[in-house]
């Protein structure tokens, strides 16, 4: 039988991921590849729903992508694409926003958590209609799954009542996709606030590891964690957030178990523990600088693969639009 088909998207709203972003979502997308289909997406039309830097995004997209090769995303395995380079992606947020109720999208709690900084009035009607692109990314491509963390729970429910409700509508169209929950996905905290998560909006960006920051300054943020006032290395996410989250990010790139950690530094103290991680934070990202380096210089090459998964994904994406739009009456 075929594998199931999987659909993830990632912003390319910052020149580097973060371990966050890495333990939490990239780790598992190289994973899927073994079981599923996979189509990967650097979502750029996204990226745009509160304001940007055109220079930027232009170099940000190009970065995402090329680190998302380097660690181990297989252009012969995956259909890894830049929506933009798919125009279906707009066309049918379209005619989902045309199936989709005012008080139905208003209701979406990213936009609101989101649009707290400049305020409901002043965000833009894409960042309110997002989670409508959202949805358009994912049934385009009648996927079977979709991986999701807490935060995007409420999106893949809307993406299932859209599809739905079209198909109840117009006559079955889109495959219903169901929430992919990945075990293990390691949820890493802020070094400087080891209470919130790890986040590109982060206040300090002392709080956050970037996959292709120099070794030297990430030891440096990792010398710096907040922890606490005790002495000893325990796994306590409550009393001690700021020394579990070190314990998280080391035993997920190391593929050593907690447990293991917490008895191989019993007896010593945070120093010791933030100084071995610092070094395998270091050997762990050398390797993916290289590669990621080795793709950004060269641009042609990058560039030609992107043109062939975009393509991998139009021949699909297209097929999904046509008979949409033959439902709708167009
Ligand atoms: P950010 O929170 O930095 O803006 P995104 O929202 O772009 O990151 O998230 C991209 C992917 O990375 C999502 O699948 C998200 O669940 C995952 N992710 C982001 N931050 C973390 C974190 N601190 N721990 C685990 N996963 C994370
Ligand atoms: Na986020």
């Amino acid at each position: 039988p075929a594998r199931p088909r999987v659909l993830s998207g990632i912003q390319p709203t910052a020149d580097s991921f973060h371990v966050g972003n890495y333990l939490g979502a990239v780790r598992n997308w190289v994973a899927m590849q073994e079981t599923h289909d996979t189509f990967y997406s650097v979502v750029d039309l996204h990226a745009i729903t509160a304001g940007h830097d055109p220079v930027a995004l232009r170099h940000s997209t190009r970065v995402a992508a090329a680190q998302l090769f380097a660690v181990g995303l297989d252009p012969e395995r995956t259909t890894l694409f830049v929506q933009s380079q798919v125009p279906e992606h707009a066309q049918l947020a379209w005619v989902l926003s045309c199936i989709t109720g005012f008080g139905e999208a208003s209701r979406m709690t990213q936009f609101k958590d989101k649009s707290v900084k400049q305020g409901a009035d002043r965000s833009s009607v894409g960042l309110f209609t997002y989670p409508i692109l959202q949805a358009a990314d994912i049934l385009l491509y009648q996927a079977d799954a979709v991986p999701v963390g807490e935060d995007q729970r409420q999106h893949l429910e809307l993406t299932r009542d859209l599809a739905q409700r079209f198909n109840t509508r117009f006559g079955r169209t889109f495959t219903v996709p169901a929430p992919y929950i990945v075990r293990d996905t390691a949820k890493i905290t802020d070094l400087q606030d080891p209470t919130a998560k790890m986040s590109k909006s982060s206040s300090s960006p002392a709080g956050i590891i970037m996959l292709l920051d120099d070794p030297a300054k990430s030891a440096k943020k990792i010398r710096s964690a907040v922890t606490d006032t005790g002495r000893d290395i325990l796994f306590d996410p409550e009393q001690k957030p700021g020394v579990s989250n070190l314990l998280v990010i080391y035993a997920a790139l190391t593929g050593r178990s907690i447990d293991e950690l917490v008895e191989a530094y019993e007896g010593k103290g945070y120093g010791d523990l933030k100084k071995d991680l610092a070094e395998v934070v270091a050997e762990f990202v050398r390797p993916i600088q290289q590669r990621t380096q080795s793709y950004l210089d060269d641009p042609a090459q990058l560039d030609k693969l992107l043109a062939i998964g975009a393509e991998k994904a139009r021949a699909v994406a297209s097929v999904t639009l046509r008979e949409a739009y033959d439902r709708v009456g167009f």
